[in-house]
């Protein structure tokens, strides 16, 4: 019998069965107890623009979708001012499970689900990736040995930041994140230039 190559799909499907059956994560328990869904990522899987944010908030794990309360209401808007839509691109976190209360990600999550969002990354091979938030940007940053990664989100947003995945080059573009955006005009205004600098992606 010959070996079969998986489809990006059935290797995507497979990431979310593990995910889904994770018991050894410390947010297993939270999500079950609530009839939450693990939020894997949505969009392409040939996209070269890849959204990488921190962890679902309430609205993604009841949901079991990225990004779908006001920071991606704010999401969409950026992309519309790039004449860009969700099924364009392809969006995830690193943590795939909501955190309680909505506190920031632990270290040991993070390690946890990590190696979900390199696999990731290698089936989709984006040309770009965009972090959102700083979580996602040093994650990121350490993951692709770059020395900027002891940088701070204040001096790197808006830079393209060039790494070496396992596929080949990306570039790796540092934003805000949306929620950090919601009730600051100036951050918003950030986020908007920032954002612009994906169009040479598209
Ligand atoms: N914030 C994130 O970082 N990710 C989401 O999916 C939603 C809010």
């Amino acid at each position: 019998m010959s070996d079969v190559v998986p489809g990006k799909t059935e290797q995507m499907r497979a990431i979310k069965d593990a995910i889904v059956n994770l018991k050894e994560s410390p947010l297993y328990e939270y999500r079950t107890s609530h009839n939450y869904y693990p939020v894997i990522g949505q969009g392409s899987h040939d996209a070269s623009i890849m959204f990488i944010g921190e962890a679902p908030g309430k609205n993604e794990a009841e949901q079991g979708r990225p990004f779908c309360g006001a920071s991606g209401r704010l999401l969409d808007e950026m992309l519309d001012s790039i004449n860009l839509k969700r099924e364009d691109v392809y969006v995830t976190n690193i943590v795939k499970d909501r955190p309680p209360d909505n506190r920031d990600p632990r270290s040991e999550e993070i390690e946890l689900y990590a190696p979900f969002l390199d696999q990731q990354i290698e089936i989709i091979q984006p040309e770009v990736i965009a972090t959102l938030g700083r979580f996602s940007m040093v994650w990121i940053l350490e993951r692709f040995g770059s020395p900027k990664a002891s940088q701070k989100i204040s001096q790197l947003h808006g830079q393209l930041i060039p790494v070496k995945a396992g596929y080949g080059d990306v570039m790796v573009i540092p934003l805000f994140h949306p929620a950090a955006a919601l009730y600051r005009q100036d951050q918003k205004e950030t986020l908007m230039k920032d954002f612009q600098v994906l169009k040479e992606f598209i």
